[in-house]
């Protein structure tokens, strides 16, 4: 009968000691794949939905930069699907893309998609869209996020909203598409920025999925519930279209009757800015190209990179808006 040395008992209790503390740590807590450094790339981008200007702008942002700099670009459309972009993420997997650049269509649903990637060797960098920060983390199950502070944009909005209308105001907000970073943190920078303020009231808070059609639908319902809100705070320019549609029909002059307050920036909504309709709107600026593919070749060359990659968003009001209307995308 074989008899084990000591050695193999060593070496045995070792290993059992590491198996439990890997089965300890939590799911995807592993080191990242490396980046291997080479001319040209095959790279996943993984879209959540290309229904407004602004997921449209990204994606031709991520397509110029990528034919520029001569790498394959593996694109795919999750079509407002959470569970579309996680099949899209595994697809990519599968086909061996070298690093996927993801925005996330929500927080949470994408995170074991996220850890697949990574376990199969793959770096992901998220775009735009931030996962669960309380579930998973950069530099341990992705490399960075690149985006904007979309607590600061809320914030921001609610600061210009308080200096233009000091005696308060009853407020209906349009949300982003529920359970996104952009939505949770766009709500929570703006009723931060109004806390203590007593004479401000967010007198109703609905999704519009920022989307224009869904905006001006909520926004059409809510108005009829609040005829004295006099502000609509809309996550994006897209439900902010959708919200000037709904007061125009309900009658009521936009910018006039009713402050119309919004976020990202693009050309239409600036030139309502300059039209009067739009009293503000928060820059987040949709060309990501030429900084996720910067980030991609500091991670090849073997550089830490720091959690956050974060985007300055400028501010537009009737102070700038028409010489900036010509740089908005
Ligand atoms: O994640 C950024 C947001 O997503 C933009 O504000 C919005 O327009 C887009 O769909």
């Amino acid at each position: 009968m074989f008899a084990p040395t000591r050695r193999a008992v060593l070496l045995a209790s070792t290993l059992f000691a590491a198996m439990s503390l890997a089965a300890s740590l939590p799911a995807g807590a592993q080191e990242l794949p490396k980046l291997e450094k080479k001319d040209s790339y095959k790279v996943g981008f993984a879209q959540t939905e290309s229904n407004n200007p602004w997921r449209i702008a990204q994606t031709q942002s991520m397509q110029d930069e990528a034919k520029k700099l001569g790498h394959q670009l593996v694109y795919t459309d999750a079509a407002g699907s959470a569970a579309k972009q996680v099949a899209d993420v595994n697809s990519m997997i599968a086909q061996g893309v070298d690093l996927i650049f993801l925005a996330p269509r929500e927080e949470k649903p994408l995170i074991p998609a996220v850890r697949a990637a990574a376990r199969a060797g793959i770096p992901v960098i998220l775009l735009d869209r931030n996962v669960d920060p309380a579930l998973a983390k950069a530099g341990r199950d992705y490399v960075t996020f690149i985006g904007s502070d979309f607590v600061d944009e809320g914030r921001r909005v609610a600061e210009f909203l308080a200096k233009e209308k000091p005696d308060g105001a009853k407020i209906i907000q349009l949300e982003g598409t529920t359970g996104s970073s952009p939505a949770n943190d766009r709500k929570k920078g703006f009723e931060d920025g109004l806390a203590g303020k007593a004479n401000f009231t967010v007198v109703a808070s609905q999704s519009g999925d920022f989307a224009r059609d869904k905006g001006r639908q909520v926004a059409e319902a809510l108005l009829q519930a609040h005829p004295d809100a006099d502000v609509v705070y809309a996550h994006n320019d897209e439900m902010a279209m959708g919200a000037i549609a709904a007061i125009e029909a309900a009658g009521k002059v936009p910018g006039k009757d009713i402050m119309v307050l919004s976020i990202d920036g693009g050309k239409e909504a600036v030139q309502a800015v300059v039209d009067g309709k739009i009293a503000a709107v928060v820059e987040c600026n949709p060309r990501f190209g030429p900084k996720a593919f910067e980030t991609l070749n500091r991670y090849a060359a073997g550089e830490t990179i720091e959690p956050w990659v974060k985007n300055i968003d400028a501010f537009y009001d009737k102070s700038n808006a028409s010489t900036e209307v010509t740089n908005a995308y």
